[in-house]
This record gives C-alpha cells, structure tokens and sequence, in this order.
C-alpha cells in the first residue's frame, strides 16, 4: 500500500526493492543506460499508483469456471501532460499501462529577465477538461514549473480534483508551494527529499534528471 502522507500527498510504499531502484539512479556514477532503465520502472510504478486513483464502478465478471467475480470497471478518460523536457520522460511508463493514451505537453522555461518561470508552448487534447489528468515531472523542487503548468490545465477547463501529479522526487518546499496553490490535486511522488541547495536543486536529489535521462 502506498503511503497517504495526507489528503493530497501520496508517497510510494518505500521498499527495499524502490529503494534499491533509487540507489542506482541516485548515484552519479551510474551511467546513463542504467539511468533510463531504472528510472522508467519508477515512473512505472507510480503510474500504476496514479492509476489507483481513478474511480471504478462494481461490475461482475463470467470466468471460464462459470463462477462469477466481482470486478470494477475504471471510469472515466484520462490522458498525460508532461512538462517539456523531463516529464517527457514518463510518457512511455504512461503508455505502457495505458494503451493509446493521449498526451499533451507544456514547455516552461526561466524568464531571462524576471527569473520567474514562463510559458513558451502548448499542446493539450481539445476534450482535455473532460478527462483526469496525468501531469508528469519528475523533480518536484520549487515548484514553480508544476504551479504554472496547473493553471494552464485549470484555465483549460480541467477540473483540479481531477489532476495528479506524479513526480519520481519531491523536495519538502516545492509540496508546500504546491498544496498551497491548488488544495485539492494530489501529488503523487515516489521520493520526498531533504530539501533544496542554494542552485534549487533537490538534495540529497538525483541531480539534473532531464541531462541525465536524455544527454550524459
Ligand atoms: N530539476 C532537476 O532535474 N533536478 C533537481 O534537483 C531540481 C530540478
């Protein structure tokens, strides 16, 4: 069973086999082929933590015994938003688990000039506020990419009981941030870290996930 921190913040069930997964991809030494392998079997397990989080109705099932089993049927559409470029790196474990699923994509990036994070690109399902969705980052640190990624689902019509967020690591400051912008969508994270250094990365952290998945 995953770990209800709270109302809003669930932490995958810290086992020695997750713990095992974050020793590798933590380490710097190890190099990127074991990066990626490792971190998609995270990125796997949370989607499938995600995923328990959908609504289900009863339904009944005929087995080839002739018995009857009472089984759920999942509800409603749901479809991925990854922040460009990290989160792009869960789109696979997403797809995995859900066939053909839709995803949409946000690019965020520093302003030069005010330092504050800035949208630059968009792309979202036109039926986006129909569906729950699964908004994908790996590093939750200050926040402030997921925050504004929100507010474009929200301005999209997405309901926010109806976002998740999933994220491999998350520092204590950027939840807050988080939860204090929108009280009502759950973090879904498999790490919750000691905290931010000085450059706003995560420590003890994994480093920069995007180079590190995508570039060294
Ligand atoms: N993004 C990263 O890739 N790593 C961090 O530690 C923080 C943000």
């Amino acid at each position: 069973m995953a770990h209800e921190i709270s109302d809003l913040v669930t932490l995958l069930p810290q086992t020695n086999q997750l713990i095992g997964l974050f020793s590798i991809i933590r380490d710097e030494n190890t190099p990127r082929s074991d990066f990626v392998f490792y971190s998609d079997r995270i990125i796997r397990l949370l989607v499938e933590e995600g995923l328990n989080h959908l609504p289900v109705e009863p339904k009944v099932i005929s087995t080839p015994t002739n018995e009857k089993f009472d089984g759920v049927l999942f509800l409603g559409k749901i479809c991925g938003v990854s922040i460009v470029r990290a989160g792009e790196s869960m789109e696979k474990g997403l797809r995995d688990c859900c066939r053909s699923v839709r995803i949409g994509k946000i690019l965020i990036q520093r302003d030069e000039e005010t330092a504050l994070p800035k949208l630059f690109y968009e792309k979202l399902p036109t039926d986006i506020d129909s569906r729950f969705v699964f908004l994908l980052d790996p590093m939750l640190a200050t926040g402030g990419s997921a925050i504004l990624a929100t507010k474009v689902l929200i301005n999209r019509g997405v309901k926010p009981e109806r976002i998740f967020f999933l994220n491999l690591v998350a520092a204590p400051e950027g939840i807050e941030a988080y939860v204090k912008a929108f009280p009502s969508i759950k973090i879904i994270t498999g790490a919750i870290d000691k905290g931010l250094n000085d450059k706003k990365y995560i420590i003890p952290g994994i480093g920069d996930f995007g180079d590190r998945y995508y570039c060294i």
